[in-house]
């Protein structure tokens, strides 16, 4: 059977309020076609691979167009570890209203090697390329989402935590905790100087440690995802003892019409 936290994966990143998934999906990518998920609470598990590819559009209600998230194949890299080819397309009205509320979260995550301690963890080699096309102005992010807690499974308490690495955002997004500066710098990480923001997101409770770079990434992004949950220790916002209880890579669009095509590896590696 598929172990994965699917609380967790439903409460992680930014919606704290969702059921549980309603449309999941229990596929292997040898039998799964490509397949577009387009409601509000859509997703697939792919059991041959590290992955559920996950259409969560939780602020639908606020939105005035449509999100979804298309799964196209899975290949093997070179290196051996698999990639999985997907999409992101949204057709989102500006409304200026809502303009600051991100709409929904369209992603990747992992469903193997969860709940466990970062010091057990060797490592979490990540690829992730992009490219996004957009035909009126668009505003979004792309992006790493990690819950981690001292409680193993933990991602909805207060004491849990969510950590974000930005590599690219436009239209204005800002990370919580923006107005308050940044808590700390990380010189050189993935090649580039980063900011740490901090804040609690007042829908969840939980206190939103997000990474920005000084220099964007440009469609590309190869690295150790370890290194950045590392790069937090030593800034003093987990500890190594800590638990890594839900990891995912995506993109949070706020309104736009965009279609992002997009390559991701990742996984963790004990
Ligand atoms: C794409 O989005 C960016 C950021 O909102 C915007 O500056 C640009 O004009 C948009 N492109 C088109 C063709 O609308
Ligand atoms: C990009 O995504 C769109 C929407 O899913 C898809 O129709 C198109 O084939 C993709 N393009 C490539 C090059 O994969």
């Amino acid at each position: 059977m598929v172990s994965f936290p699917l609380t967790a994966l439903t409460f992680a990143l930014v919606a704290p309020t969702l059921a549980l998934p309603r449309a999941m999906t229990i596929s292997d990518s040898a039998s799964q076609q490509p397949t577009q998920l387009c409601g509000t609470d859509d997703s697939v598990v792919l059991t041959d691979t590290p992955w559920i590819i996950y259409n969560m559009f939780y602020n639908a209600a606020q939105a005035k167009g449509t999100q979804c998230t298309n799964y196209e194949s899975v290949k093997t890299g070179t290196g051996g570890n698999k990639n999985i080819v997907w999409s992101s397309v949204t057709n989102i009205d500006y409304v200026s209203s809502t303009s600051n509320v991100p709409k929904g979260y369209s992603f990747i995550g992992l469903t193997q090697n969860l709940e466990t301690q970062l010091s057990a963890i060797s490592s979490i080699p990540a690829t992730y390329d992009w490219t996004r096309t957009n035909t009126t102005a668009f505003k979004g992010n792309i992006c790493f989402d990690f819950m981690t807690s001292d409680t193993k499974g933990d991602s909805t308490s207060t004491s849990a935590q969510e950590l974000m690495l930005w590599l690219e955002y436009t239209g204005g997004q800002l990370p919580i905790g923006w107005g308050d500066g940044a808590k700390a710098t990380a010189s050189s990480l993935y090649g580039t100087s980063w900011k740490l923001y901090q804040g609690v997101n007042e829908d969840t409770g939980i206190t939103v440690s997000s990474l920005l770079p000084d220099m964007q990434f440009d469609g590309t992004f190869s690295g150790d995802i370890k290194d950045w949950l590392m790069t937090l220790v030593e800034a003093g916002v987990l500890k190594e003892s800590t638990y890594v209880n839900v990891g995912n890579a995506g993109t949070e669009p706020f309104y736009g019409n965009a279609v992002m095509n997009a390559t991701l590896g990742l996984q963790i590696n004990l």
